[in-house]
């Protein structure tokens, strides 16, 4: 049995190939013979604020300094990272928006990567905290980055390893890309997206 954690990003509820991967991923996961738990945040419908003053504030503050209004301002993030700590895996739908990561997706990892809570500083430079565990990051892209040129403006899914990694965890990308490059592009793009989410979720134990 695994504790599943899922994010959703993508700010389209119908159409959306992150979240069409991500609900496949779940329905496969939930058949495949052990007991999952799952945890799922909507983050672009349900979203977690940007940090603001009293927040950043409130983190750089040692615990037993807090003010009950820093530790109101900081309880969302203890939450967001403690079901980061609870899970032993993963998911993440993030689409491409504009080269980057969706506004949704960057407030919660500015929520979660704390020092001292999911990274640290050691001998060896930045230490992430959370273990290694896994997590299966689902890329939906509407045009291609498959040659040097368009891979050089890619600040998604370098971006997205670099922070996760920094945090500890153990990133595994599956890229649906060419949604708006016509069929003959994505149909068989989407396949190998649909194939790989399908062996994840049969291999979760
Ligand atoms: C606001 C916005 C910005 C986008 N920017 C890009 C982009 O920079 N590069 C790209 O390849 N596709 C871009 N797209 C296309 C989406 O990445 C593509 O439609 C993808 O499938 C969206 O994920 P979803 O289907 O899970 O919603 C953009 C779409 C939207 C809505």
């Amino acid at each position: 049995m695994a504790k599943v954690l899922v994010l959703n990003s993508s700010a389209k509820l119908k159409g959306s190939i992150s979240r069409q991967l991500v609900d496949e991923f779940i329905e496969l996961a939930k058949s495949n013979g052990h007991q999952h738990e799952f945890t799922i945040r909507d983050l672009a419908h349900d979203p977690v604020p940007v940090l603001h003053s009293g927040i950043v504030d409130a983190i750089r503050t040692k615990p037993d300094d807090l003010t009950p209004e820093q530790r109101t301002a900081t309880a969302l993030s203890e939450q967001l990272i403690g079901e980061l700590k609870a899970a032993d895996f993963i998911v993440i739908g993030a689409p491409i928006y504009n080269w980057s990561i969706p506004a949704a997706l960057k407030a919660w990892i500015d929520q979660v990567t704390r020092i001292g809570q999911t990274f640290r500083y050691g001998g060896t430079g930045v230490e992430g905290m959370l273990g290694g565990k896994p997590a299966l990051v689902i890329l939906s892209r509407g045009g291609l980055y498959d040659s040097p040129e368009r891979a050089a403006v890619d600040y998604q899914k370098p971006y997205l390893a670099t922070v996760l990694n920094v945090i500890g965890l153990k990133p595994t990308f599956v890229t649906a890309e060419g949604s708006l490059m016509g069929e003959d592009a994505f149909t068989p793009r989407l396949a190998a997206a649909r194939a790989a989410v399908a062996e994840a979720a049969a291999s979760l134990k």
